[in-house]
């Protein structure tokens, strides 16, 4: 019935209504009417909550045929841009917690928060993969292994749609999700956003479109394009990949939106298009459907039918596409406008909240530890008052706006939003750890070192076409007054808490950054707290609140203890701070490596197999912590693992049940991320070492001991072969399970496959 009243509809369009239909742009209070009325806009985004009511209900009353908007926004991590909305963990902090119903959980609040508000339709997920971390949005993604993207985007999707599959209609309290930035966006040069792309269709089927895949088939609504060129073709103008593999492989039919004017990108920015008519053309016959913010497209289409270069046809496929998804959210029969009582209630509630801290907790990783860690209560106080003193120092330290990251209020996206979020629902390490330490502690806090100073760049204030040049960010110097109020705070306390990091200038879109390395006084600062504690014998805990893994100083390797906490959202401090006391037992897993130096760029775990000479001279290749490391306050002991059945021939089509032993061994309560990867012994073209094919966190009990059970597909132990098919391979294998894909920590167990096939 829906394709039936889809039909019915365009055949009663006109063809500037259809057109129409096909723009997204910006919901500006000042172009609303004219661009609903004239213009006949079918979706807006960034729209002030001020501005939509009027919006929603122009198209539906004041139009010919009352086709109602699809308003999209940027709800990456909770409704940034809504005061006191909540605001969880950056992408890569909700992947630390390797949980996706954790996940899930975090993407249906948000969802209930969201749809509320009028906004139908989020830009989330990022599945891109990170593998050069210089990149401005690594922070948005989930890191760098194709699993567990898949594994967490596909919990995210069913979050804010409600669980609906693929066509299934949308509840009211769910809202259409959209994968993005389809795809290979993130394989950047020098990490700069938005450069060519240097993949092979072999490498994309390889790492990168799995996880689209995943999610294409199981209904996410729609999808988005990367800003990026592949060989060549813009994503935007690649028939191959937006009509050959998704549509057509994958039997995708959702809709497909641009990035920001991307169509009028490939005429202006990469002048492959001569004007906005043969780039309208060229947009539409790639299979775009709505375009993002490229107003000239509304007259370069309707030109491009008139001149015979675009068949009206081909139009209706893309406004049908667009229309099906407004029928697939209800939107002809309610618009979804704003709901005050609703927006009362939801927005920001406590169960939110407790959501929000319950996933965070888990966000936190413990990277180094020499037992300092919880800190003990028990510390004989120094001081002749008879108080204990923490000193909580760092830039980071009381920084609220910062630890939410991108995508935050204050990180100026939109006009509407630049306050930030109100500070009294943030908890910075500070505040946590003010409000949890017991009776008879005291927080001394000073900031200690600043970050940045925005400066004009040198090349000059303008380009050659006279555009200003945007300031850059440069590294702030050392303040001396700053750094000695912080050492002398260390030198009274009886251990120091140090939070060092970035800000919301060095992450996000057009903000990648040259260098990994801790900017302003930040590693003045934590040399001369290691100095201090260390001829003090006090504990020095560091704490790493960063939108991406930085490559810290030295001397850090000289602190007791080291947390990685990446932009962790409004319960961030309260969750660092239960950790660093023991209150909950810190249990995140690196989702992405943590280089050393960024030369070593791009480091991560699923490297193809190279040759001898693939190394540094002057630098180790490994990583300063490998892809899944992070500790506990408790030990565990891995048994030998063992396969269900004895170790094969397996076929194509079998799944391996495999199991593990477990036991805590230590005298606490833990969490552990048991991890399992696959390494192919021989492959016909050269393939990673060995890939992640399953995991499950486990709470054990001192001395509890747990059979763990994992299920790995022998379909997903596939290679993709010279001729770019996905096909698994006849031979041996090894099922390597443990902690973290260090080759250290893993036991092995070798399986084999025989009937090979095309998966
Ligand atoms: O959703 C974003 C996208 O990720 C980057 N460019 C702008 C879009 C809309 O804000």
């Amino acid at each position: 019935p829906e394709g039936e009243r889809t039909q019915d509809l365009l055949s009663r369009m006109t063809l500037e209504e259809k057109v129409g239909q096909m723009m997204q742009l910006e919901g500006r209070k000042e172009l609303l009417p004219d661009l609903i009325l004239r213009r006949h806009v079918g979706s807006i985004l960034h729209t002030s909550p001020d501005d939509l009511p009027a919006a929603l209900t122009m198209a539906v009353q004041e139009t010919r045929l009352g086709i109602p908007l699809i308003v999209g926004d940027d709800c990456i991590h909770g409704y940034s841009f809504w005061p006191g909305a909540t605001i969880f963990p950056s992408q890569l902090g909700m992947a630390t917690s390797w949980d996706p119903e954790r996940v899930r959980q975090a993407a249906r609040v948000t969802a209930e928060e969201v749809s509320a508000t009028g906004v139908h339709w989020t830009f989330s997920p990022v599945l891109c993969i990170s593998r050069d971390t210089r990149w401005g949005r690594v922070d948005e993604t989930f890191g760098e292994d194709p699993l567990l993207i898949g594994d967490l985007a596909s919990a995210m999707v069913k979050g804010y749609q409600g669980g609906a599959k693929a066509g299934e209609p949308l509840p009211e309290d769910a809202i259409m999700a959209c994968a993005k930035h389809f795809a290979g966006y993130s394989e950047t040069q020098g990490g700069r956003d938005a450069s060519e792309a240097d993949l092979s269709h072999r490498k994309l089927m390889s790492w990168f479109l799995p996880p689209f895949e995943r999610v294409a088939k199981e209904g996410c609504g729609s999808f988005m394009l990367g800003y990026e060129a592949i060989d060549g073709t813009p994503v935007t103008l690649n028939h191959w990949l937006l009509d050959e593999v998704l549509r057509g492989q994958w039997g995708y039919r959702g809709m497909l939106v641009t990035d920001w004017d991307n169509v009028g990108r490939t005429v202006w920015e990469q002048h492959i298009e001569p004007d906005y008519t043969h780039a309208a053309a060229d947009a539409v016959k790639a299979g775009n459907d709505l375009m993002m913010t490229t107003p000239q497209f509304y007259e370069g289409a309707l030109e491009a039918v008139r001149s015979g270069i675009l068949e009206e046809d081909q139009l209706d496929q893309a406004v049908g596409r667009i229309l099906a998804v407004k029928f697939r959210l209800g939107l002809f029969e309610n618009p979804r406008l704003p709901d005050r009582e609703r927006i009362r209630t939801t927005i920001g509630s406590q169960e939110h909240k407790r959501t929000n801290l319950e996933l965070t907790r888990e966000s936190v990783v413990l990277l180094r530890n020499d037992g300092s860690l919880p800190l003990k209560a028990g510390i004989v106080p120094r001081q002749e008052e008879g108080v204990h003193r923490l000193a909580v120092v760092g830039p980071l330290a009381d920084d609220a706006q910062s630890q939410l990251g991108d995508w935050s209020g204050a990180s100026g996206q939109v006009p509407w939003m630049r306050q930030g979020q109100p500070r009294e629902m943030i908890v910075t390490v500070r505040d946590g750890l003010t409000s949890l330490l017991p009776e008879g502690w005291q927080v001394d806090y000073a900031r200690g070192a600043d970050i940045i100073t925005m400066v004009d760049d040198p090349a000059g204030p303008t380009f050659h076409d006279g555009q200003p040049r945007p300031k850059i960010a440069q590294s702030a110097p050392t303040d001396q007054d700053q750094l000695d109020q912080a050492v002398q705070t260390a030198r009274r306390s009886d251990a120091v808490i140090a939070v060092v990091g970035d800000l919301v200038q060095l992450t996000g879109e057009g903000r990648s950054t040259a260098t990994l390395e801790l900017m302003g006084g930040q590693a003045d600062l934590i040399r001369a707290l290691v100095d201090v504690c260390s001829q003090e014998d006090k504990p020095l805990c560091l704490v790493l609140m960063s939108s991406k893994p930085l490559v810290l100083p030295a001397e850090a390797d000289l602190a007791n203890a080291l947390i990685w906490a990446p932009s962790p959202g409004m319960e961030g401090g309260r969750a660092i701070a239960e950790i660093i006391l023991g209150l909950t037992e810190p249990s995140g897993r690196l989702p992405i490596s943590m280089p050393r130096h960024v030369g070593q760029l791009p480091v991560y775990y699923n490297q193809v197999r190279g040759q001898h000479g693939n190394r540094y001279a002057d630098l180790t290749q490994d990583p300063a912590f490998v892809f899944g490391q992070g500790l506990s306050y408790t030990t565990f002991e891995y048994g030998c693992p063992t396969i269900e059945g004895g170790p094969g021939p397996f076929t194509h089509d079998q799944v391996i049940h495999a199991s593990i032993p477990l036991t805590n061994t230590g005298d606490r309560p833990g969490v552990e991320v048991v991890q399992a990867y696959v390494r192919d012994l021989v492959t016909s073209v050269t393939w990673a070492d060995r890939e992640l094919k399953a995991y499950k966190r486990v709470s054990l009990e001192p001395g509890q001991t747990a059979q763990v059970e994992l299920d790995i597909p022998i379909s997903a132990c596939s290679i993709v072969d010279s001729s770019a098919h996905r096909v698994v391979e006849d031979g041996e294998f090894d099922l390597l399970i443990g902690h973290s894909s260090n080759e250290d920590d893993l036991q092995a167990v070798r399986f084999s496959v025989t009937g090979a096939r095309s998966v």
